[in-house]
């Protein structure tokens, strides 16, 4: 069912940063090659830069290198009345001065190009600003609904710990309604993170085994190949913690971890995932910190004839760093369906490929019949695989052709790439559409991110202040230190794809 997205204008702080032209606006544009975007419609960068509308146009549209592509297939005047949507607004040196120039020329395009006093706001400014732009949002009227709607996207990080997401929030709710603000994470943007809700709720055949009576253990990998590139100076004071495990990865498994919700409303389903993300057991004392997680970094090493910076040498990464490139994290869910079943979640950069699974394993038949299977130790297991290769992959028993009852392992799978009619929306463009629409279901509500910090502070706290806390290295394009392996090492091991397959998984895209 297509929804209605009403006449809008986006106004986007920050605009002439990276991700306004990386990934706002070629998901604008998908919108607009695929007229999704209402029939009045502008976009009003702001920011410190002194700039004319014919700057932001070249810089973030015409010349921009991120669209290049997507504008091969348009002609001269589709292009030309794209670029014409945007429009640019400096607002001086600390983004808390100038808002009576704004609301200006948020009024006067208002009233030109017909946007009905909606407007959407979109923070892609450094976070320490986000609570001055809504303040001064708000002291200038343009945070009130009396004359169209107004939204807030917010872009990570939010927050650096629980006390300063909780402050955050509340500065923001000082000015903005929970309602009116959208806690952007995009990995709920994913198709196939989402496709986690539909694979469980759509279907009779997964959700009645998806408890501790039959799933033995869960397993998440987020690997990036990649290393910090230009990001040193952020990634340095965040780490993978903060830069992906409390965020996406705790997002992933509060849809693995939610009960079914009444229905596909976003309260409705927001309310489950704050219920599964408070029923994390939180790690508190050194023991079962020291026990269940494992921190590294990358270190220099030779990939394939070339030599890799390890992460201290990046550049504005401290030389005697201890933020962490690589996170494991054994941990369990105090609730009905979960009680004792251990999720092993791990990210990292610099890992061998890029791969986001998630693999859940399921327990051994209560009665082994078939003894002479050889197949212990290879029970049923459903691999979620988020990307790339999006898919699903169900590894089940069959007998091997022949005398008695050999038991093999065969694979069941569906590709993404196979539903060749659909188009796949980017993240970002499924996000904003959803925003545009009023539609909250894939953003995080305060308590979701609140609840999230509160299971990862504990370890940060240990991991900055603990008395036996190590550090481990391991060389560029590798899965991670060996210690990683022993968190595991009761369940068996780490599914590398690529890599420590058994045969059976060997032909498979998936595996
Ligand atoms: C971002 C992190 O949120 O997600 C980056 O800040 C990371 O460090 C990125 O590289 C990964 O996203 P994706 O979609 O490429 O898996």
């Amino acid at each position: 069912m297509k929804r209605k997205t009403e006449n809008q204008m986006l106004v986007i702080f920050g605009a002439s940063g990276d991700l306004t032209a990386r990934k706002l606006v070629p998901a604008l544009y998908s919108l607009y090659a695929e007229d999704q975007l209402p029939e009045h419609f502008v976009v009003l960068g702001t920011s410190r830069s002194d700039m004319t509308d014919a700057d932001f146009r070249n810089q973030v549209v015409l010349e921009s290198d991120y669209l290049k592509e997507k504008l091969k297939n348009s002609d001269e005047a589709k292009t030309k009345k794209f670029a014409e949507m945007f429009f640019y607004q400096d607002l001086g040196e600390s983004y808390g001065v100038d808002y009576a120039s704004l609301r200006e020329r948020v009024g006067q395009l208002n009233d030109e190009k017909r946007t009905q006093g909606n407007i959407m706001y979109y923070l892609s400014t450094p976070p320490r600003l986000y609570e001055t732009i809504a303040k001064n949002l708000a002291e200038a009227g343009l945070s009130t609904q009396n004359n169209g709607w107004k939204r807030l996207i917010v872009e990570k990080p939010f927050g650096y710990s629980l006390e300063t997401a909780k402050a955050l929030n509340q500065g923001l709710q000082e000015h903005f309604k929970e309602s009116q603000i959208y806690r952007i994470d995009h990995y709920l943007g994913k198709e196939t993170v989402q496709n986690l809700l539909v694979t469980r709720f759509a279907n009779s055949i997964f959700e009645p085994l998806w408890n501790r009576n039959y799933i033995k253990h869960v397993e998440i990998t987020n690997a990036e190949s990649v290393g910090v590139e230009k990001r040193g100076g952020y990634y340095d004071k965040s780490g993978a913690l903060r830069d992906m495990f409390q965020n996406h990865l705790l997002q992933i498994v509060s849809l693995i971890v939610m009960e079914p919700p009444i229905g596909d409303e976003p309260e409705e389903i927001r309310d489950e995932k704050v219920k599964a993300l408070k029923s994390l057991r939180i790690m508190r004392d050194e023991k079962t910190l020291h026990d269940n997680t494992i921190r590294a970094q990358y270190i220099a090493s030779d990939i394939q004839g070339k030599i890799v910076k390890g992460y201290r040498e990046e550049e504005d990464v401290d030389a005697e760093s201890t933020t962490e490139t690589f996170a494991a994290i054994k941990f369990f869910v105090d609730n009905w369906s979960w009680k004792d079943v251990p999720f092993y979640v791990r990210t990292a950069k610099r890992m061998p490929t890029k791969v986001t699974e998630v693999v859940i394993h399921f327990k051994s038949p209560h009665h082994q019949i078939f003894k002479e299977s050889g197949i212990q130790n290879k029970d049923n297991k459903l691999i979620i695989r988020i990307q790339p290769d999006e898919g699903i992959l169900i590894k089940f028993g069959v007998k091997v052709p022949g005398q008695g009852f050999k038991v093999e392992r065969a694979n069941l799978d569906f590709y993404y790439s196979s539903l060749m009619e659909a188009h796949v929306m980017e993240a970002y463009e499924r996000l904003l559409l959803d925003a545009m629409q009023g539609d909250a279901t894939l953003y995080a509500r305060a308590d979701e991110v609140e609840a999230a910090w509160e299971f990862v502070d504990p370890i940060l706290d240990y991991w900055q202040n603990g008395k036996d806390v190590r550090m481990y290295g391991y060389p560029s394009g590798t899965w991670g230190p060996r210690n990683s392996d022993e968190l595991i090492e009761g369940e068996g091991y780490w599914r590398n794809p690529g890599e420590n397959l058994t045969d059976d998984e060997n032909y498979c895209v998936l595996c």
